[in-house]
């Protein structure tokens, strides 16, 4: 899609200070996107990101925004809508990885989890369809390992990305009626922090033999977020180099 024809448009990422979530708000702005991006812990990361969009001749702004807390999501929400005017595109990219076997998961771990991987999803579609244009686009990150968990301790967060595909499918039926898609993302290991220790490991037995880019995600995000996606909706997407097969 051309910068053209998304002059006027307005893209909130929740998440978009680094990896994925900075690649989607890096590729949206190049789409011709406004774009608001939070985060919680690295205001660098998210400075850095947006004065790259800057630089490449693009409007951002970052906001602070703890998806645990719901005050802030909603903010966050209204940020934005005060920045830019009402949102044509919201991708819900924020997410924790906290690996831990049954035997040995704290209570602290599995709260973050559920509040910021299912709670804070949750409520960042709420919140965004509030202020969201009619055919909008709802965008989340989910995970192949709601498919397959793959490792043992990845229990808590494989059910948390489970529950993001498959709220995707009920929202997109509540949302339907006023023309806003909402699909799901979900990855495959993807070099970034988050993965950062056990990238190279996993990238031995994705059977493409590499690990994603945060890149080719924000490109899978820009087909969802523009014109000719507009009749899928409900679906989860996986992009893993075949990882699940
Ligand atoms: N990397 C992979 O292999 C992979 C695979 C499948 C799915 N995913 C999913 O893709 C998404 C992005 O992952 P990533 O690998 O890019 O992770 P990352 O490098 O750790 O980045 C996480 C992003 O989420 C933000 N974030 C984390 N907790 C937050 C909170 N409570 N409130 C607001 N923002 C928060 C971070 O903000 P700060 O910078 O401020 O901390 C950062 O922008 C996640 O949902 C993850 O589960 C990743």
């Amino acid at each position: 899609m051309s910068a053209m024809n998304n002059a006027a448009k307005v893209a909130l990422v929740f998440g978009g200070s680094r990896g994925i979530g900075a690649s989607i708000a890096r590729r949206l702005a190049a789409d011709g996107f406004q774009v608001a991006l939070t985060y919680v812990s690295r205001p660098d990361k998210a400075d850095e990101t947006v004065a790259a969009i800057k630089a490449d001749g693009g409007a951002a702004i970052a906001i602070q925004a703890d998806s645990a807390n719901p005050a802030d999501i909603r903010n966050a929400v209204d940020q934005t809508v005060t920045s830019f005017g009402l949102l044509d595109v919201a991708v819900i990219n924020a997410g924790v990885l906290k690996m831990g076997t049954v035997d040995a998961v704290s209570i602290e771990d599995l709260d973050l989890s559920l509040n910021v991987n299912v709670r804070g999803v949750y409520l960042a579609i709420q919140a965004a369809a509030r202020e969201m244009k009619d055919r909008g686009r709802i965008i989340t990150i989910g995970s192949n390992t709601a498919i397959r968990t793959g490792s043992v301790g990845g229990s808590v967060y494989s059910m948390t990305k489970a529950a993001v595909a498959a709220m995707v499918k009920g929202i997109a039926l509540d949302l339907a009626p006023r023309g806003i898609t909402v699909n799901n993302i979900q990855p495959g290991p993807t070099r970034t922090d988050m993965t950062a220790e056990m990238i190279d490991a996993l990238a031995t037995i994705v059977p493409l033999k590499r690990v994603g880019d945060p890149d080719e995600i924000a490109a899978l995000a820009s087909y969802l977020a523009g014109e000719t996606a507009g009749y899928m909706t409900g679906a989860s997407l996986t992009i893993d180099g075949g990882f699940v097969l």
